[in-house]
Parts: C-alpha cells; sequence; structure tokens
C-alpha cells in the first residue's frame, strides 16, 4: 500500500476559500485526553489502543466502521455525576444518548436512574431490569400505548409536557387503578447558546408548557385537581451542548420562583425539581466543558439560596446528563478509502461511513476531530474533509480537520467523542448496515449492540 504524499493537496498555510479551522496541533500523533476516552493512548508501534487494545486488531476482529465504547470511562463518569450530585439527589441518564441493554446493566450498578422518551427506551430499560421506580418518562408526544406501558410498569414519573397529555395520564392511571407520580416540563423562556435545533427553552418550540404567560401555573392547578396523577414537581430542560452556566442558573432561578407561587397560591410544597440535562463535552480542543462538581456545585448553590430567600424547603434536585456521560467515551473506527486532493482547497478523504453513522455534523453543523490511529506519522499536516460514502455533498463527518500528508487508502482514522447522538440518530440511509458498538474494559472488548446484516435490512422488506 502506498504511503506517498498527495502533492497537490494543501498543506497548513495555503489559501482556503472556505472553513474555519484551527491551526494543527505540534504533533499529529497526540491524542488530547480532553477528546479521546479516558484509556485510549498509542502503544510503541505508534499504533492507538483504547483499554489496552490496538485499534488495528480491533478493525479485524470486528470490521469498520465500528464505536469502540470505553466501559470503564462510562462508569467513572457516571460515578463522577452521582459523587458530584450526592445523596439528596438524582442523576437520570438521557437514554437517547446511546442506549442498550449493557448500558442499563451499568447505569442500574453505578446507582443511576434513567430518562426513556419513547416506547423503544422504555422497552430497552424494562427488558434489562431497570427498577421501574428508577425510571422517568419525556417526550412531547406521548402515545396511550407508551403511557399505559410506563404506568403499568410503575414507572418513578412522568414528566408531563401538555395540557391534554395531563388528562390522558391521569385518565390512565385512573382506569389502572394507579396514581402516577408525574412533574410539568415548563419552559422558562432561557435563550440557550447553541445551535437552534437542540436549543429548547425559548418559547416558540414544541416543547413543555411556558412559564412566562401564566400557562405553567396553570397547569399546576389543574393537575393539583386531578384524580390519578400526584404532581411531585417541575422539569426544565433548556438545551443540549451548552457550556455556559448563566442559562441554568436563570433557568434553577425561574423553577424555584415557579415553586414559591405554588405555595403563595396552592399552600403545597413541591418537592422536586429537575434541571435536565445539556451540559457540553469537548469535541475540539477549544471546547472548555465544566467538571460535573463545578456543575453540582454552581446549581445546589442556587437553589438552595433561592428557596432560602422564598422561605421554601430544597427540593430534591435532578438533572439528566446524555452527552456528558456517554460522549466522550467513544469513538468511531474508520478506514480511509479514496483520497481526492483539490487543489487549493482541501483533501477529501473518504471513510467507510459517513451521515449513517454521524449525522450530526450535517445536522447542526457541528465540529468533530480525526486523528490516525494505525499507525504513526511524521508527515506535514494536510488540511482535510473526512466525507462518507453516500450519495450526498453534505455527507461529511468531519468539515475541517488536519490529517497527516500521507494518509493512504487502508489507513484507520478514528474520530473521537462519538459516544452520545451517533449509533442512537444512526440509519440505513443508501441502505447502510449501521455500525456495531463494542465496549472495551480492561483488555478486552465485546460486542453490545452487533452490526446490521443485508439479512437485517431485507427480513423488513416484505413486499
Ligand atoms: N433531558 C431532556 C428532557 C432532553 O430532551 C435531553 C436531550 C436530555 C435530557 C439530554 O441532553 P444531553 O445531556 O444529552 O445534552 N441530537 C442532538 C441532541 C438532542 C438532545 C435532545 N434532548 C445532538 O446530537 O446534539
Amino acid at each position: 500500500m502506498s504511503r506517498s504524499a498527495h502533492p497537490a493537496g494543501p498543506r497548513y498555510g495555503d489559501v482556503h476559500t472556505e472553513g474555519h479551522y484551527s491551526p494543527p496541533p505540534a504533533d499529529l500523533n497526540t491524542l488530547d485526553d480532553k477528546i479521546w476516552s479516558r484509556t485510549v493512548g498509542r502503544d510503541e508501534d505508534g499504533v492507538a489502543t483504547v483499554a489496552g487494545l490496538p485499534v488495528t486488531r480491533l478493525a479485524e476482529e470486528f470490521g469498520t466502521p465500528a464505536y469502540f465504547l470505553d466501559e470503564a470511562d462510562f462508569r467513572a463518569r457516571c460515578r463522577a455525576w452521582t459523587d458530584a450530585f450526592g445523596k439528596d439527589a438524582d442523576v437520570f441518564y438521557a437514554g437517547k444518548a446511546f442506549l442498550s441493554r449493557a448500558v442499563v446493566h451499568w447505569l442500574k450498578e453505578e446507582g443511576l436512574n434513567l430518562d426513556v422518551c419513547s416506547g423503544g427506551e422504555l422497552a430497552t430499560a424494562l427488558d434489562a431490569g431497570m427498577p421501574p421506580e428508577r425510571i422517568a418518562l419525556h417526550g412531547n408526544n406521548k402515545s396511550v400505548h407508551e403511557i399505559e406501558r410506563a404506568v403499568s410498569a410503575g414507572v418513578g414519573r412522568i414528566v408531563l409536557d401538555s395540557f391534554q397529555e395531563m388528562v390522558r395520564v391521569a385518565h390512565i392511571a385512573q382506569s389502572l387503578g394507579r396514581v402516577q407520580p408525574v412533574q410539568i416540563r415548563v419552559t422558562v423562556g432561557v435563550e440557550a447558546h447553541t445551535h437552534e435545533f437542540i436549543a429548547t427553552a425559548h418559547e416558540d418550540q414544541k416543547f413543555g408548557i411556558a412559564l412566562a404567560d401564566g400557562q405553567a401555573a396553570e397547569a399546576v392547578r389543574r393537575a393539583l385537581k386531578l384524580d390519578g396523577i400526584e404532581l411531585i414537581g417541575i422539569h426544565s430542560h433548556i438545551g443540549s451542548q451548552i457550556f455556559d452556566m448563566a442559562g441554568f442558573e436563570v433557568s434553577a432561578r425561574r423553577v424555584v420562583g415557579l415553586l414559591a407561587e405554588i405555595r403563595d397560591e396552592h399552600g403545597v410544597e413541591l418537592p422536586e425539581i429537575d434541571l435536565g440535562g445539556g451540559l457540553g463535552i469537548a469535541y475540539t480542543p477549544e471546547d472548555d466543558p465544566r467538571e460535573p462538581h463545578d456543575i453540582a456545585k454552581s446549581l445546589t448553590a442556587i437553589v438552595t439560596r433561592e428557596c432560602e430567600s422564598a422561605g421554601l424547603r430544597t427540593p430534591r434536585i435532578s438533572v439528566e446528563p446524555g452527552r456528558a456521560i456517554v460522549g466522550p467515551t467513544a469513538f468511531t473506527l474508520y478506514e480511509v478509502g479514496t483520497i481526492k486532493p483539490l487543489e487549493g482547497l482541501r483533501t477529501y478523504v473518504s471513510v467507510d461511513g459517513g451521515m449513517s453513522d454521524n449525522i450530526r455534523t450535517a445536522l447542526y453543523d457541528a465540529e468533530y476531530s480525526v486523528a490516525l490511529v494505525s499507525r504513526r506519522s511524521d508527515a506535514e499536516p494536510m488540511l482535510s474533509r473526512v466525507v462518507g460514502k453516500h450519495c450526498e455533498s453534505g455527507d461529511i463527518v468531519v468539515r475541517d480537520a488536519f490529517l497527516p500528508a500521507d494518509l493512504a487508502p487502508g489507513d484507520l482514522i478514528a474520530v473521537p467523542a462519538t459516544g452520545a447522538y451517533c449509533r442512537s440518530m444512526a440509519s440505513n440511509y443508501n441502505h447502510a448496515l449501521r455500525p456495531p458498538v463494542v465496549a472495551v474494559k480492561d483488555g478486552s472488548a465485546r460486542v453490545i449492540v452487533r452490526r446490521e446484516t443485508e439479512e437485517d435490512l431485507l427480513r423488513l422488506d416484505v413486499g
């Protein structure tokens, strides 16, 4: 296999017509531990390893593309969140980021709760034995069937998203002879600094019940009157991939403000508040995420202070991190195929996956990093765009990145921080087969979600 440089490919410092990228790192071989999972390193041959396993061996055994999930890192992050919030708070892992039976087992063992937002996620949680009282059901349009399933399983809480749903849940619970604990999801009117499609607390969007125009107070009034439900708290989620704590602080303050109004109007002090998920992670070296203990400290301080000044007992706080737990724990391993240098622009590096295993770049302009992992290279940095094999020019995995100029077909490259919202948003576009998720730990690897096969695809095609 040729390892020769591509003479027409641009080098750092050349003129480019578009793109925003940071200068190349001093050494392209460095795997920055801010972006890569905790057990990633390089062995003496320059091959990247995870949990002590060389990626070349992993590629041989499991094929590419594939997601490799660092179980020790996942568990450590779970513990960091539960330790940070302590025993007077609850951490709900947001299953939408990535859910499988193995993940449910880890959550169970590490003492976390689980937020599910669909019948499928609920089924996975129950199948893997998550105690129902540790499950919360979310969603802006839960079906009657999903609600029935959740209520009869005895989930710990259903987060109500509308007036209609409140009546529906109350009715279903009554007909099943249950009283279902519920929270009301409010929109607090905070503009989160993130992509429009993943910001959720401004008013002009589909989630929750607005605080500002008195709708949330009205929802509380109705909830307190309905049989079949028990209102236990208020929920707010302001968006995703957020670094700035200010939005969470405003949100916490407004939620506590509502608790005080409820106390004044009804003489009831609701015992819980949930401040949602949304904490950002590092996809590139420029990203600077907050640590769980920092987040816990500032949120707890705000809630305690606001409650004290309103004369309220401090409610039990819960949070719902998804990305911040699973995001940094996995990378996607690809094999390099066609390499196309475009004079004066950049070099297009095609991999054997693409938007079917990572839609985030196309959908949110997400930024990712990438590295050559099957060997070390001291070649010059080459401005590259990592693209997939789909029939679409927007099929970009990493928009702007530097890879060594001697990159060649057959090399393995890896994109870190793909644990969240990559496998869970993967598709069969162009009849792509969704990649496996392989959990790695202490020198061993096991498939936790297997690779799709053509038989899987054809099994659904019953025409
Ligand atoms: N709680 C609720 C009610 C949510 O809606 C979400 C995410 C979370 C918690 C977890 O948020 P996290 O901690 O993972 O940011 N597909 C998008 C993200 C959508 C987030 C939807 N809700 C992405 O790939 O960026």
